[in-house]
C-alpha cells in the first residue's frame, strides 16, 4: 500500500506540470485564461495561431504521463495504475493553479502510450477522424476516450477497462462546458478563436 500511494502522489506532481502556462509564456503569447476557451490545453494554445507552442504543448502534457507509468511500472502493474490516475488527477487538479486544471485529453493519450500503445494509436485515429470531419476538437475527445475503455474490455484488460472508464467520467466531466456548446451549436472549431 505505502508504494501506491507514493505512485499516486508521484503520478499528481508529474501530473499537475502544466506545460501550457509554460509554453505560452516561454513564448511570449499572454494568458491563456483570457483566450479562447480559457482553458489550460493544447487545443487553447492553438487558438493564439501558434502551431509550434501548440504542437508542444500537447506532447507535454502527453508524455509527463506516459513517463509516469513507465517509471512507476519498475514497481508493478498496480503502481503504474495509481501513477496513471494520479497524472491525471494532477492535470484536471493542479495545486499550482489552485486546482483549476484541464481537460485531460492530451494526458489521457499520453497515458494510453505508456499502459498500452496500441490503445494510444486507436485513440488517435478516432480523435483524428472525430477531428477531421467536424473540426470540434472536444467532441473529438469525448469520442475517443467513451471508446477506449471498451477497446480495452472487447480485448479482456480489465483494470485498464476501469481505470480509463474512471479517467473518461473526469474527461466527460471537464467537458460540461464544451458539451453545452456542442448541444446549442455554439462550440468553436479547431483552430478558430472564440470570442
Ligand atoms: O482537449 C481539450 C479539448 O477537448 C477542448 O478544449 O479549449 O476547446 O475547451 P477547449
Amino acid at each position: 500500500l505505502p508504494y501506491l500511494l507514493a505512485a499516486l502522489v508521484f503520478g499528481y506532481l508529474a501530473g499537475s506540470i502544466m506545460f501550457g502556462p509554460i509554453v505560452t509564456r516561454l513564448f511570449g503569447l499572454g494568458d491563456l485564461r483570457t483566450i479562447g476557451s480559457g482553458n489550460v490545453g493544447a487545443t487553447n494554445v492553438l487558438r493564439t495561431g501558434r502551431k509550434l507552442p501548440a504542437g508542444l504543448t500537447f506532447l507535454g502534457d502527453a508524455l509527463k504521463g506516459t513517463a509516469a507509468v513507465v517509471i512507476a511500472a519498475q514497481w508493478g502493474a498496480d503502481t503504474a495504475l495509481c501513477a496513471a490516475l494520479g497524472a491525471f488527477l494532477g492535470h484536471l487538479f493542479p495545486v499550482w493553479l489552485k486546482f483549476r486544471g484541464g481537460k485531460g485529453t492530451a494526458t489521457y493519450i499520453g497515458l494510453l502510450l505508456g499502459l498500452y500503445w496500441p490503445a494510444a494509436f486507436f485513440f488517435a485515429a478516432l480523435w483524428l477522424l472525430t477531428a477531421f470531419t467536424t473540426r470540434y476538437s472536444s467532441l473529438s475527445a469525448l469520442v475517443a476516450s467513451f471508446l477506449s475503455p471498451i477497446l480495452f474490455a472487447v480485448v479482456g484488460q480489465w483494470q485498464n477497462a476501469g481505470l480509463f472508464a474512471c479517467l473518461t467520467v473526469l474527461l466527460f466531466f471537464r467537458h460540461a462546458a464544451n458539451i453545452r456548446r456542442l448541444v446549442r451549436g455554439e462550440e468553436s472549431r479547431i483552430g478558430r478563436a472564440r470570442s
